[in-house]
C-alpha cells in the first residue's frame, strides 16, 4: 500500500528549482518545471551522486553534476551515458499549497 507524504510547501520550490528531500527513508529529488512537479530517486544510477543537490535542470532534462548522465525527470528514463539505468519516478500532487509525494 502506497503512502502520500507532504514534503515541502509550494513556496519552497520555485519554478526551475530542484531539491532533495527524505521521504520515509528514501532520498528523492523533487523539481518544479514551469509549475509541473516531478519526483525521482535522488541517487544517480551511475556512481551514486545526489541529483537533487549536484544536478542541473533544463526543462525536464536532469543532468548529473558528477559525470553528466542525463535523465528525463518526468519519467525517470535514462537519456545519456554514463548511466545505463533509469530512476524510479514518483507521482506528485498539490494539496492546499503543499507538495505531496506518493511512494
Ligand atoms: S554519478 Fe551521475 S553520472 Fe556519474
Amino acid at each position: 500500500m502506497g503512502q502520500s507524504i507532504k514534503v515541502l510547501a509550494v513556496s519552497d520550490l520555485p519554478a526551475g528549482s530542484m531539491k532533495t528531500v527524505e521521504v520515509d527513508g528514501l532520498q528523492i529529488a523533487i523539481a518544479n518545471v514551469d509549475g509541473q512537479y516531478f519526483a525521482v530517486d535522488d541517487i544517480c544510477t551511475h556512481k551514486h551522486c545526489s541529483l537533487g543537490t549536484k544536478g542541473f535542470l533544463d526543462g525536464t532534462t536532469l543532468t548529473c553534476g558528477c559525470h553528466g548522465a542525463q535523465f528525463d525527470i518526468s519519467s525517470g528514463a535514462v537519456m545519456t551515458l554514463p548511466a545505463t539505468s533509469g530512476l524510479r519516478a514518483y507521482s506528485v500532487s498539490i494539496d492546499n499549497e503543499a507538495i505531496i509525494v506518493h511512494i
